[in-house]
């Protein structure tokens, strides 16, 4: 994507988008937010939020990012010319290179599970086993730095060795096959003795279940699986030719992303009331119930291995989507070339994705809040910097930038009729800020 070279095809623009959008997000975290937060109520405000923000603020990024084919700081200079809007890019980058950060380390985790599957290892134990194999992992610093060492190299030679593209044109093939094996996945779990409970709890809405901070983290989980507010889809969208709808184009990313994560927790739920396991276990929640699924498959070691190299390469996909932001940002910025910003970009990374890595071991004191520093980082960008960078971003599409442009990008210059204009415009200009003023009441204490 260093080129402004533009996507061949509407399908290809689309992919990429969906490619950054689906990873571990909707498989690993959304189920286990589910989980913490009550199942059932969460799952009603997180579609919500897809609806009133989630699709928004796809638009607004896409607005900024194909009417300027260019990065979000040189966008938003051309859009508002002597305004200093744009210094809102840094929290953009701030908050990538957060993500980025605690990401990888759960990247790590599935390369260590795509290598126990080969081994074999993911069989013939009982639930409580599953549970201390990943504890075991966690509490290893070497095991945990090393692989997160190890998948932040595998990234960043994807992107200064610019096989971006074949990565993009081998996940075209690995993410429809991903969808597939979820849902063969979810017939599986469907069939398990506690399908019933898993269903139940996932749609069900018990709303005495949901607090103010569960509102809040499905806004968050919402934005960090859409890839929404750090600018990442600005930069994609600047490659999107002129004749790309964006409203079908933010509606197809939202819903299959929406579409990937409830499958996630069908596969994962009746599961978890199978094998007893604790809905709110958190972030160890797939890795403590997957194998116990693998396991009563018939030939379940093909099936991991094929499920973990299958998440492993929607993880890569988000993950090179997030690392291109600071480098392009870098590069075209302080003009240097791309070798250069890829080296500082990766430095950086690894410092960061280094200290979460270490958090569950030799960093475990460090707490803030009873949050580790993994915990503080993905809590930071998802549900403060992607949550206020997202709304932001539709506050300035909605309120600041020429209404014009917004026309002509939604209606490519005329040429596009369609009813959903008015609808976008008003969840901008208004849910935004609502939505912002509660996060700030959250964020202060004085609700929640
Ligand atoms: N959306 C990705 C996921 O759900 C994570 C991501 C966030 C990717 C921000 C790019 C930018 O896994």
């Amino acid at each position: 994507m260093s080129k402004r070279a533009g996507f061949a095809t509407r399908l290809g623009a689309i992919a990429a988008a969906v490619g950054s959008a689906v990873g571990l997000g909707n498989i690993w975290r959304f189920p286990y937010e589910a989980g913490e937060n009550g199942g059932g109520a969460f799952i009603l405000i997180y579609i919500f939020c897809i609806l009133v923000m989630g699709i928004p603020v796809i638009l607004s990024e896409f607005i900024i990012g194909r009417s300027t084919h260019s990065n979000m700081k040189a966008a938003l200079k051309r859009l508002s010319p002597g305004k200093k809007y744009y210094l809102f890019t840094y929290v953009c980058i701030m908050g990538s290179f957060i993500v980025i950060g605690f990401y990888s380390v759960v990247c790590g985790w599935i390369i260590e599970y795509l290598y126990q599957a080969a081994l074999g290892n993911l069989s013939g134990h009982s639930p409580n086993e599953y549970s201390a194999m990943f504890g075991n992992l966690i509490a290893d610093p070497w095991r945990c730095v090393g692989w997160t060492m190890l998948f932040l190299v595998i990234n960043f030679m994807v992107m200064s060795r610019g096989i971006e593209k074949g990565i993009e044109r081998v996940s075209s093939i690995m993410m429809p096959l991903l969808f597939v094996i979820l849902i063969v996945f979810c017939v599986n779990s469907l069939l398990m003795p506690g399908a019933r409970k898993g269903l139940e709890f996932l749609f069900w809405p018990d709303f005495s279940e949901l607090t103010w901070k569960g509102v809040l983290v499905a806004f968050g989980q919402a934005f960090l699986s859409l890839s929404i507010g750090i600018s990442c889809l600005v930069t994609y969208s600047s490659y999107f030719k002129d004749d790309t709808s964006l409203i079908k184009d933010a509606v197809t990313v939202a819903s299959l992303d929406t579409l990937v994560a409830i499958l996630s927790g069908v596969m994962i739920f009746p599961a978890v009331f199978s094998f007893n396991v604790e809905p709110t276990a958190g972030p160890s929640l797939i890795f403590e119930v997957l194998p116990g699924i693998f396991q009563q498959m018939a030939g379940g070691y093909v099936w991991a291995l094929l499920f973990f190299l299958l998440v492993f390469f929607a993880s890569l996909t988000s993950t090179i989507s997030l690392s291109e932001i600071p480098i392009t940002f870098i590069m075209e910025e302080h003009n240097v070339s791309r070798p250069r910003a890829i080296f500082w970009t990766a430095l950086i990374t690894f410092i960061l994705a280094a200290v979460a890595a270490l958090s569950f071991n030799v960093l475990s004191d460090i707490k803030l809040w009873g949050k580790n520093i993994f915990d503080m980082m993905d809590y930071a960008a998802s549900n403060i910097f992607m949550l206020l960078g997202g709304l932001f971003t539709a506050v300035y599409v909605g309120w600041i930038l020429d209404r014009k442009v917004i026309r002509d990008q939604i209606t490519n210059n005329g040429r596009l009729k369609g009813t959903m204009g008015p609808y976008m415009i008003f969840c901008m200009r208004y849910i935004a800020p609502v939505c912002i003023f509660f996060i700030f009441l959250y964020l202060t204490g004085i609700i929640g």
